[in-house]
């Protein structure tokens, strides 16, 4: 047991209660966070003479020691130290001696924890944006070189009006690009540095809280101290993006399920992104889509594990909040692991494009086009629904599509069509046609593609700015 109090009790610990109560085991991966953050408070104290330049600069010094230490294995986060404040806190003093127990003055593990977990979480942002943008540059590639692959688009999971690949990966392009802009909203408004907060009340000090928020790259110390130590609303924010981030990849992994079964055959997932089974040879199973999938629930509930845990806390900081973490780091994890795999997978996927077509040329996606011809040749469109459904109801009889119906056969369902009518209903004529803005037609897909790369190319990429903080 290595704490950072004790001078009012007269009895130790029990050491189950130490146990339980004790966070190192999931918040040691906030060193860097809280190494950094205390060498900024370290020369902010140094800078308004509240402790003294050369303890300063041993305070960072020592710090930088610690990290690297941990880093190259020299030095080990020992469990016996509560958390990692803690550990940073008690080695520094170990190493460097009284400056070390300098450090502290001016502020709580209260206001330090609540940087810290900021401090990770921005990073973890930044991270998400890089492979999201990543994952962009990947559903563009398939765009670009799938305007003319036909496919069935659905409904109700039933072949509804043909599309294109272009098109469909289109609409994950959107979604991502949305995931995107959320980031960037939660970025903005999580930007500001809580450290200088203290408790809950500030300090007596005379803290130059502008000058650590500048040093740790917010844009502006917090409000409200007692806000400050308490608001987890920024990671509430956060695990919602992965969230939906984690719906939207979902989504795609059940189509690619379904498309790389024996039924469809649309894709091939590379061999390098699939499992075999133990016992049946012949099995290549999607495990990695299936994992995707499976692993959204997770995510969901790391979002509605702290949103519980936040409900009924009175302000300000109660113990209560040291639960958001587990749950919120198990979700970071989870969906960046889960966005790299599937921009992997997607990458290395081939597309049966032949088997696409086919399956756009049957199940009647140009009906809809058939009912449109017969309204240009002066049918009303009620009427038109009705003569295109007798057609089906023909063609499902004779095991046939709608154009390989004869002219004949034709012209006895509805006389006013004419030999013209093969070339509406032609696949190519079906999309080439839907042409109006965010519509398959290649003309609409062209327009929607430039700007999809202006957007890859305009949109900077989101970096932390404490990357190489210790290196300076
Ligand atoms: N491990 C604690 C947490 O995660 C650090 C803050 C402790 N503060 C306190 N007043 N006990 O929240």
């Amino acid at each position: 047991m290595a704490q950072l109090w004790g001078g009012r009790f007269t009895k130790p610990t029990d050491q189950k209660v130490y146990d339980f109560n004790a966070s190192i085991g999931f918040d040691k991966r906030m060193l860097f966070q809280d190494v950094c953050g205390s060498i900024a408070h370290a020369r902010m104290l140094g800078k308004q003479g509240i402790i003294s330049d050369s303890d300063a600069a041993s305070i960072e010094e020592g710090l930088k020691g610690i990290y690297s230490d941990v880093l190259s294995g020299k030095l080990e986060i020992s469990h016996e130290y509560e958390d990692v404040h803690s550990f940073c806190e008690s080695v520094l003093t170990e190493r460097i001696g009284d400056a070390g127990k300098r450090l502290h003055t001016g502020r709580s593990r209260n206001d330090q924890v609540a940087l810290d977990m900021r401090l990770y979480t921005r990073g973890a942002v930044c991270t998400c944006d890089g492979l999201l943008n990543e994952l962009l540059k990947t559903i563009l590639d398939v765009m670009k070189s799938n305007i003319d692959t036909f496919m069935p688009g659905f409904t109700h999971l039933q072949k509804a009006q043909p599309v294109t690949l272009a098109h469909h990966m289109g609409a994950y392009f959107e979604m991502i690009r949305r995931d995107r802009l959320r980031l960037r909203s939660i970025y903005e408004r999580m930007n500001e540095c809580p450290l200088g907060s203290g408790a809950l009340a500030g300090t007596t000090y005379p803290l130059d809280r502008d000058y650590v928020a500048q040093t740790l790259g917010f844009d502006r110390p917090t409000a409200n101290s007692m806000d400050s130590v308490s608001d987890r609303d920024y990671l509430i924010e956060f695990l919602d993006a992965l969230s939906i981030i984690m719906m939207h990849l979902s989504r795609s992994c059940e189509e690619i399920i379904t498309w790389n079964t024996n039924e469809y055959r649309f894709v091939e997932i590379d061999d390098t992104y699939s499992t075999g089974s133990s016992i049946m040879p012949q099995k290549k199973n999607p495990d990695i889509a299936e994992l995707v999938r499976g692993k959204t629930g997770r995510v969901y509930g790391s979002l509605m594990g702290l949103l519980t845990v936040m409900k009924g806390l009175p302000l300000a900081y109660n113990k209560d909040m040291q639960e958001d973490k587990e749950g919120a780091f198990d979700a970071m994890d989870t969906a960046l692991s889960c966005i790299d795999l599937y921009n992997g997978m997607l990458k290395s996927m081939t597309f049966n494009k032949d088997i696409m077509e086919r399956s756009a040329l049957g199940g009647f996606t140009n009906a809809t086009d058939a009912a449109d011809y017969l309204v240009v040749k002066g049918v009303p469109f009620r009427d038109a629904h009705s003569y295109v459904g007798k057609m089906v109801l023909f063609c499902i009889e004779k095991k046939i599509s709608i154009d390989e119906m004869s002219l004949d056969d034709l012209k006895t369902i509805c006389p006013v069509i004419g030999e013209d009518f093969y070339e509406t209903v032609s696949l190519k004529t079906c999309v080439d046609k839907r042409l109006t803005k965010g519509a398959p037609g290649p003309d609409a897909m062209k327009l929607e593609i430039e700007s999809s790369e202006k957007f890859i190319s305009d949109y900077g990429v989101l970096n932390d700015p404490i990357e190489s903080f210790l290196e300076k």
